[in-house]
């Protein structure tokens, strides 16, 4: 998979000025869902005032119960306290794992900084197993950059 093509477009939804920062979010979820097969589920999470849990934002994809999720708990909560990348290629494989379909196969959360402060994350499911590599790392990366400037 090839996301080059991709990144102009997250910038230019990103830098639309006339749309409030929330729909921007959703257009990305949009963007991603619809082109890039192996995302199955996009949907944003952010650190919910200052206590210690992650809140639903924009998300495009079936509809989840999970949307407070305590630091620590699944793999948001996880990477809500280690500020790192989480790639799960077998979600049945991981005991801190909160399931939303039993469709999902693998997850990948990546987390978004502003001011060097971890502030809440994207999260992608896939109804695929193992499909995600460095490529979905680095281009999410991306998108969480580009989405930090306007939050
Ligand atoms: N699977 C996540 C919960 C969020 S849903 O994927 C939308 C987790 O384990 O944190």
């Amino acid at each position: 998979m090839n996301f080059d093509y991709l990144k102009p477009k997250v910038t230019e939804i990103v830098s639309n000025a006339n749309e409030t920062v929330i729909n921007r979010l959703y257009e990305i979820c949009k963007l991603l869902e619809e082109n890039v097969t192996h995302y199955d589920w996009v949907g944003f999470y952010f650190k919910n005032e200052d206590k210690d849990e992650l809140k639903l934002g924009p998300y495009v994809g079936e509809p989840t119960g999970h949307t407070i999720i305590p630091f620590g708990k699944g793999i948001c909560g996880q990477v809500a306290l280690s500020n790192e990348n989480f790639i799960v290629p077998d979600v049945s494989a991981q005991a801190n794992y909160l399931a939303c379909s039993i469709d999902v196969k693998a997850e990948i959360v990546v987390p978004i900084f502003k001011d060097g402060f971890n502030i809440g994350q994207i999260d992608i499911d896939s109804k695929t197993r193992d499909p995600y590599t460095e490529k979905d790392e680095h281009f999410l990366e991306f998108v969480c950059l580009s989405v930090s400037k306007i939050l």
